[in-house]
């Protein structure tokens, strides 16, 4: 495995609807994509516009957004999922989001690709400074909080988010 992080591109369009796709009308953690999706190349244009929008350190970002780098998790030229790497956090991110999100398509699941990404995810935040790194996940979701505790996670606590519309959230800090 050859992992790498891509930031989206026109050149993988077709690799990335698939990739979309299976995920079919559910979330997409890490993919800068709001459900329900359809992975058009309009779709695919208007993302890498704001995606490279929000990661231009030189402009503020809009609203309560943060600066933010994109990726998608690349294997030989495929896109098997989704890493998303916020460099600050808001008041949603300090308690349900954190610095990054991820996903990995179903049909790759198991094969260490999540916790390849979350470790290339922590390189580019200690180069832009970070000491210790927020990395949520739901009180139920195994795969995930087996990946951030296979990257030194320590967890904080674990929230009850009903009121941000999620279950229990664990929070896990990741020193750099
Ligand atoms: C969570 C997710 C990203 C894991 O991706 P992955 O590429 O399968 O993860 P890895 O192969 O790197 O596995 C990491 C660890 O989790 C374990 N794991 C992964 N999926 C698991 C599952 N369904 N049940 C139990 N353990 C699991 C692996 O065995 C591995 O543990 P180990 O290092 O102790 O052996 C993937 O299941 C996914 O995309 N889920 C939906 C989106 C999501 O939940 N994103 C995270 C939001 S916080």
């Amino acid at each position: 495995m050859t992992i790498e992080l891509t930031r989206p591109t026109a050149d993988l369009f077709d690799s990335w609807a698939e990739a979309v796709a299976e995920f079919g009308d559910g979330h997409v953690d890490g993919s800068g994509l709001q459900a329900p999706v359809t992975p058009d190349r309009e779709t695919l244009d208007e993302l890498i516009e704001r995606s490279t929008q929000l990661a231009d350190t030189t402009v503020t970002p809009p609203d309560d957004l943060v600066h933010n780098d994109l990726y998608w998790i690349v294997d030989d030229g495929e896109v098997v999922g989704f890493l998303s790497f916020r460099h600050d956090l808001n008041d949603y991110l300090r308690e349900v989001g954190g610095h990054i999100g991820y996903s990995v398509r179903e049909s790759r699941r198991r094969r260490g690709y999540a916790s390849a990404a979350l470790r290339l995810g922590l390189e580019r935040a200690r180069e832009i400074g970070l000491e210790r790194v927020l990395v949520t996940c739901d009180d139920d979701n195994v795969g995930s909080y087996r990946t951030i505790e296979g990257a030194a996670g320590v967890l904080q606590d674990v929230r009850d988010q009903s009121a941000r519309g999620h279950a229990m959230v664990r929070r896990y800090w990741i020193t750099l």
